[in-house]
């Protein structure tokens, strides 16, 4: 048997985590020989530990083999201690008719103190992927902290973007999920991200020479996955939560395992596909050993795509002015 892995989930008693952790401790996110202790974080209201106990009884009794052991705390320097992987899913979601970006006063500070606990107690080896909104800009945040991990170690969750996409193209093409490869998200999580459908592939053909209408590309598939967040808050009331879970364990999976393809994860720019340098943007990566990523740089982009992109850049770079006095 391998030595378990600590794994922290901030936001544990939230209803991500609620979908989420029953699928960490069944060994579905890092292996089914790989066991894991739960490191677990919620804010010290009473209301919220009594829940993250409810969480964690519920956990005890599905009576997971992987599952050695559970720490649940409110102390971040608990929840972060010798963690491996650190998952930021705790903060606030948005409500009816509200913008992911006007969370940014109220969840950026979050990060901030986040982002130096885990520079301080985390895993030499740690991986942050950070999934509270407005995640790429929250990434930024936490990543500004950083004095011994590196900055890259900090990804934010596009896959979610990149698991909407698929299913709208296997939809209109009336084929399977696995027969779509190649569709990467670009930029921010909100409704500015460009899915490029130009470079995805149904089978071996071109998507674009697979749907003949461009109009519907063009307009109505990215505003279906740009917004499909905010569809999913007005028909449920609160946001994505089952889905969103499946994408971090996506994120994580894909992260860890080599040869897991072209996916799409939100990381720090050094300029790459004319995003500006040090902002999370959504970019095609790649995993180069377990943990470790490279963004692919030869992905074509056609003129269409490079409108779309510098005005998602031109979003990204609009909030990191916004919280500029945390970075
Ligand atoms: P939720 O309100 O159900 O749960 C959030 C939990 O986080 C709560 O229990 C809260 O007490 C806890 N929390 C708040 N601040 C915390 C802190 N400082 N430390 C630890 N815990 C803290 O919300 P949810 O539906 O689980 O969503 C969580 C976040 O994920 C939201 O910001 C939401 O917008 C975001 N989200 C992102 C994506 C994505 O694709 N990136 C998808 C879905 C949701
Ligand atoms: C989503 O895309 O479902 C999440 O980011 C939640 C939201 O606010 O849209």
């Amino acid at each position: 048997m391998k030595p378990p892995i600590r794994v922290a989930v901030t936001g544990a008693a939230g209803q991500i985590c609620y979908s989420l952790l029953p699928r960490i401790a069944a060994g579905e996110m890092l292996g089914l020989d790989q066991p894991v202790i739960l490191q677990l974080l919620e804010i010290p209201a009473e209301k919220a530990q009594l829940a993250l106990k409810g969480v964690a009884m519920e956990l005890a009794d599905c009576a997971f083999p992987l599952l050695h052991g559970m720490v649940l705390t409110s102390d971040p320097k608990v929840a972060f201690k010798d963690a491996s992987w650190c998952l930021l899913v705790g903060s606030k979601p948005r409500g009816p008719g509200m913008e992911r970006a006007d969370l940014l006063k109220d969840n950026g500070r979050i990060f901030v103190g986040q982002g130096e606990v885990i520079d301080e107690v985390a895993a030499d080896d740690a991986k942050v992927v950070v999934v509270g909104n407005p995640c790429n800009t929250n990434a930024m945040i936490c990543a500004s902290r950083f004095k011994r991990l590196p900055k890259t170690s900090v990804t934010a969750m596009m896959r979610l973007d990149q698991n909407r996409a698929l299913a709208q193209l296997a939809a209109k093409c009336g084929c399977g999920i696995n027969d779509i490869s190649d569709i990467v998200v670009y930029g921010n999580h909100s409704p500015t991200m460009f899915a490029d459908f130009f470079n995805a592939k149904v089978n071996d053909k071109e998507v674009t020479e697979v749907i003949a209408d461009r109009a519907w590309l063009e307009t109505d598939f990215l505003s279906i996955v740009g917004k499909r967040g905010a569809a999913i808050i007005e028909a449920r009331g609160v946001s994505s939560a089952t889905s969103a879970a499946n994408a971090l364990i996506d994120h994580v999976k894909s992260l860890n395992t080599v040869g897991s393809g072209i996916y799409s994860m939100a990381v720090r720019s050094a300029g790459e596909y004319g995003f500006a340098s040090e902002i999370w943007s959504g970019m095609p990566c790649r995993t180069i050993a377990p943990g470790r990523y490279e963004i692919v740089p030869t992905m074509a982009l056609t003129a269409f795509a490079r409108e779309r992109i510098a005005k998602t850049n031109a979003e990204l770079l609009s909030e990191r002015e916004v919280v500029q006095s945390l970075l």
